[in-house]
């Protein structure tokens, strides 16, 4: 088994990384990583990082993250849940976020906690080691079984119940919960 701290490197995309082989058993975001991220970056609306092993050179994750923000939802039962735990004069209409736009693990490695690694990773960044404020990691999930538990497990709840047939669901994990 692989240990994403040990044996990879962490990477943000370039020109040099070579994406032609990865899959993580999604069409889909195996098209992004291969086809879009790049002018993803050179437009300014996601970074794309990986995790590539370090001997064999081997992308063993990739996850593509940018600034978001948790609007409003109109709905007074999730504001309150939300900002219950917020001090009163903090309270506000907007939260900063960060969205996962995507994630992959390579299928090869699927179901070998890796996805969680990188989830965890992702919370220490921007709970830890942020530039700007961010409360919330935010991610519009597949509405497949095994991905709404794999962000279950990992912490994160439904921020709505009306897309509960969409074909993504939307998510949020609020940073404050690492202390
Ligand atoms: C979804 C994905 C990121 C999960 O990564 P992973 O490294 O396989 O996940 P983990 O091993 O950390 O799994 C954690 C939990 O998620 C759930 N899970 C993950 N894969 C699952 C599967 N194939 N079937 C059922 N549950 C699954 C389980 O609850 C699992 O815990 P358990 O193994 O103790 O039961 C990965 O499978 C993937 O890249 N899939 C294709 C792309 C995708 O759907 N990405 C989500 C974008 S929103």
């Amino acid at each position: 088994v692989i240990s994403l701290q040990e044996d990879c490197n962490l990477i943000r995309l370039n020109d040099s990384v070579n994406i032609t082989t990865f899959t993580c058993g999604h069409d889909d975001l195996d098209d992004f990583i291969k086809s879009d991220a790049k002018g993803y970056m050179d437009s300014l609306l996601s970074v794309t990082y990986l995790f590539i092993h370090k001997t064999s050179g081997q992308i063993i994750a990739f996850f593509s993250v940018s600034n978001n923000k948790l609007s409003d939802l109109g709905n007074s039962k999730v504001r309150n849940k939300l900002g219950r735990k917020v001090p009163y004069p903090k309270r506000r209409k907007d939260y900063p976020a960060v969205l996962i736009g995507r994630l992959g693990v390579c299928s090869e490695y699927a179901r070998h906690g890796i996805g969680s690694v990188v989830l965890d990773f992702i919370k220490g960044w921007f709970r830890y080691e942020n530039k700007t404020g961010c409360k919330f990691i935010l991610v519009d999930a597949y509405n497949e079984e095994k991905v709404l538990k794999f962000y279950l497990k990992n912490g994160f709840d439904f921020l709505i119940e009306s897309d509960k047939a969409a074909q993504t669901r939307s998510m949020y994990f609020d940073l404050k919960r690492l202390e």
